[in-house]
């Protein structure tokens, strides 16, 4: 029921693609990879074939899908209104692991943006996903290509793990690049307001745009019932592993001591501990992920190490935390929300 077809991301075979296409045109489903994740793609402007994503994903309703696009001319398709500062990230930043929120036109049905009146829009950086967004002369509405509430999938191995069955065709375009789902941006407020941290840093759009708001929700210093219709996604409890996660911040040598600490009390209780660690520090954990040194890497292995925490079978999860500058904002926002905003300051 689920084909998979294996591409070259630089250069993807134009068979694949239109047999991939056909089926974005039919109504169908395809994963597809993108610079960030891989995502579940229908035709944006049939609402039928959407509905399929959302049941595929058991998605909550209320959740808006990011539209995909390959060029501008598509971005003046579905807004209603491309304001100066659009512009400017366009130009800057397209295409690139960056969604605008703007006004949307009428032709986005409502269950595209789950009732609002605005749409994400993102032109992805990745040939596979751009050559299919042409090859089928509409737009993609796209989630990340996994169960609603796992970890985004960042190989066609996890996206198979979830929706074997549920997807007419992935194309496994190999690993991701960045690894992060993308920075989603809301200018249809003013300043213009981050609702998601990604690879388009806030320090990056600050450049462009002056002043750029952090939505609350995104450090979790609000939660639950607090949070606004506005932001839907930031309402869930998302990328969760099984085991219970516990973010551990401070200067490298308390967090040491603190996880060496917690670690003697779990084995007491004998609980199964694994680490998730992002100084290459050696732990005596029954299962160890190293998520690499730099920002980059870590944010690239993140989702991968926690669905590993989940095949490790491990009760708790400690992981050491990084600072929240550029990069270091998506990442402890994946890590929080993983972890029901566990977090320990030492
Ligand atoms: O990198 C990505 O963005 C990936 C790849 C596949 O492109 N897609 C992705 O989609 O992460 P998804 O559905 O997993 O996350 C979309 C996020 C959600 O948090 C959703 O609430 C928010 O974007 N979003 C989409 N449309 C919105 C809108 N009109 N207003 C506010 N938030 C919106
Ligand atoms: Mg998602």
């Amino acid at each position: 029921m689920t084909e998979v077809y294996k591409t070259d991301p630089l250069k993807p075979d134009r068979v694949i693609i239109r047999k991939a296409a056909e089926i974005i045109k039919e109504g169908g489903l395809v994963a597809f990879p993108t610079e960030t994740v891989y995502g579940l793609g229908a035709d944006a402007l049939n609402a039928e074939a959407i509905r399929k994503i959302f049941k595929a994903k058991r998605r909550p309703l209320n959740n808006p899908l990011i539209v995909h696009v390959a060029d501008n001319e598509h971005i003046r398709k579905l807004a209603r209104k491309v304001p100066r500062e659009a512009e400017e990230l366009i130009e800057r930043f397209f295409p690139g692991p960056l969604t605008i929120v703007l006004r949307k036109k009428p032709i986005v049905p409502d269950e595209t943006t789950a009732d609002l009146p605005t749409v994400g829009i993102r032109m992805p950086d990745h040939k596979i996903a751009l050559s299919l967004i042409e090859e089928s002369g509409t737009s993609i509405a796209a989630p990340s290509a996994n169960t609603a509430g796992r970890p985004s999938p960042t190989r066609a191995q996890h996206v198979l793990e979830d929706l074997y069955g549920k997807v007419d065709l992935v194309i496994d375009g190999g690993e991701t690049k960045f690894g992060l789902e993308s920075t989603v941006l809301d200018l249809t407020v003013k300043p213009p307001q981050i609702l998601r941290p990604g690879a388009v840093t806030l320090e990056m759009l600050r450049e462009v745009l002056g002043t750029v708001r952090i939505h609350p929700a995104v450090q979790g210093k609000i939660r639950g019932k607090e949070l606004t219709a506005k932001s839907p996604g930031m309402r869930y409890r998302h990328y969760a592993p099984r085991a219970d996660l516990i973010i551990i911040i401070g200067k490298d040598e308390d967090v040491q001591r603190k996880i060496e600490e917690m670690m003697q009390n779990f084995n007491v209780k004998r609980l199964r501990i694994g680490v998730a660690t992002t100084t290459g520090r050696e732990y005596q954990a029954n299962h160890v992920e190293f998520l690499g040194e730099s920002k980059k890497k870590i944010a690239k292995s993140l989702f991968d190490v926690l669905r590993r925490f989940d095949e490790a079978d491990v009760d708790v999860i400690l992981a050491e935390g990084v600072d929240e500058r550029g990069l270091g904002l998506a990442i402890m926002n994946r890590l929080k929300k993983a972890s029901g905003y566990k977090v320990i300051k030492t």
